[in-house]
């Protein structure tokens, strides 16, 4: 029997750079899509999955993510005194992750935040999420990975097929499909072009992590970007053991792009009890007039 996930690292580190100006003095991971910031969907998500105790690897301006998770005295008095109980509720949700926060002091990329956060994991397996993935909500990922783990007792990542002319904004990894949307990974890249991409099995920003990870996180140099590449220290430890892709075939958005960050207000705002049946007339309305164009 495998080790249970009991913690997620959700890298909040990066500058957030196709998010200018918005991501000049505030977080990314703060965005919000519909009423809540994108950081919080990633929480809950990994919550429903049983996970109970968060680092958030945070960086300059990112005081913000800790203010959102906080106790807010204040505010939760003044709703219980307006008898605002449905905000109030929404508010006292947020008290039960418990979180840790790791700052990372340079963005120096997504292997060198997570290194950051080796002393608070130890000797344990962990998830890890990139908020700016957003997983429809309904559609199951990181369960799906931790039953995996259980399984195989591997690293697991997960997987989601992109076209060839989007390959070049992921790490991507070689080896043959097997049942149930799994994959015996034999070799990973970060970044390749379309000509050069081993296939077109992209990382997403769902990992199922093992602490031999980080002295792997510790031999690699900058790569791509002049960043310290998790695809790289993957590469490294995929010399020693066995690790695994999951192929998701649900609906996820990379929010952390404009139009991908766009789309997933839209398809959020639609789920929402409050606003959908407004925003869905209003989303016709602007459909047809399109159309007419
Ligand atoms: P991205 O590649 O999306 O980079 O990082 P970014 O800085 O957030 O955004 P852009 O590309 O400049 O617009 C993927 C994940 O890794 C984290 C980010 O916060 C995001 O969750 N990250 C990246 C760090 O925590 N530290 C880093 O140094 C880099």
């Amino acid at each position: 029997m495998e080790k249970t996930i009991r913690k997620a690292i959700l890298p909040a580190g990066g500058l957030g750079t196709r998010f200018l100006p918005a991501t000049k003095a505030s977080p990314k991971e703060m965005l919000p899509i519909v009423d809540k910031p994108m950081i919080q969907y990633a929480v809950e998500e990994a919550y429903a999955c049983g996970i109970e105790e968060f680092v958030i690897i945070t960086g300059k301006h990112k005081r913000a993510i800790e203010d959102h998770f906080d106790t807010a005295f204040k505010l939760e008095e003044s709703l219980k005194k307006s008898g605002k109980s449905g905000l109030l509720e929404e508010i006292n949700r947020l008290n039960r992750f418990h979180f840790a926060y790791i700052r990372q002091r340079e963005a120096l990329g997504l292997g060198h935040a997570l290194a950051c956060a080796a002393p608070f994991v130890k000797d344990e397996p962990f998830a890890v999420l990139l908020s700016d993935d957003i997983i429809e909500p309904g559609d199951r990922l990181l369960g799906a990975m931790m039953d995996l783990y259980q399984e195989l007792g591997a690293p697991i990542l997960a997987l989601e097929r992109v076209p060839r002319s989007e390959i070049q904004r992921y790490g991507v990894v070689s080896g043959e499909e097997g049942p149930r949307g799994v994959v015996r990974i034999t070799g990973l890249v970060e970044k390749p072009s379309p000509e050069d991409a081993p296939s077109d099995m992209a990382i997403i920003g769902r990992y199922i992590l093992t602490p031999d990870i980080f002295p792997e996180l510790e031999r690699v140099k900058p790569g791509k970007g002049g960043e310290i590449q998790l695809t790289d220290a993957l590469s490294g430890l995929l010399e020693k053991r066995p690790i695994f892709g999951y192929i998701f075939t649900g609906k996820r958005y990379d929010a952390g792009d404009k139009v991908g960050y766009l789309k997933a207000t839209v398809a959020l705002a639609l789920r929402n009890e409050q606003v959908s049946e407004q925003f869905s007339a209003y989303l016709l309305d602007v459909a047809g007039r399109l159309k007419k164009q």
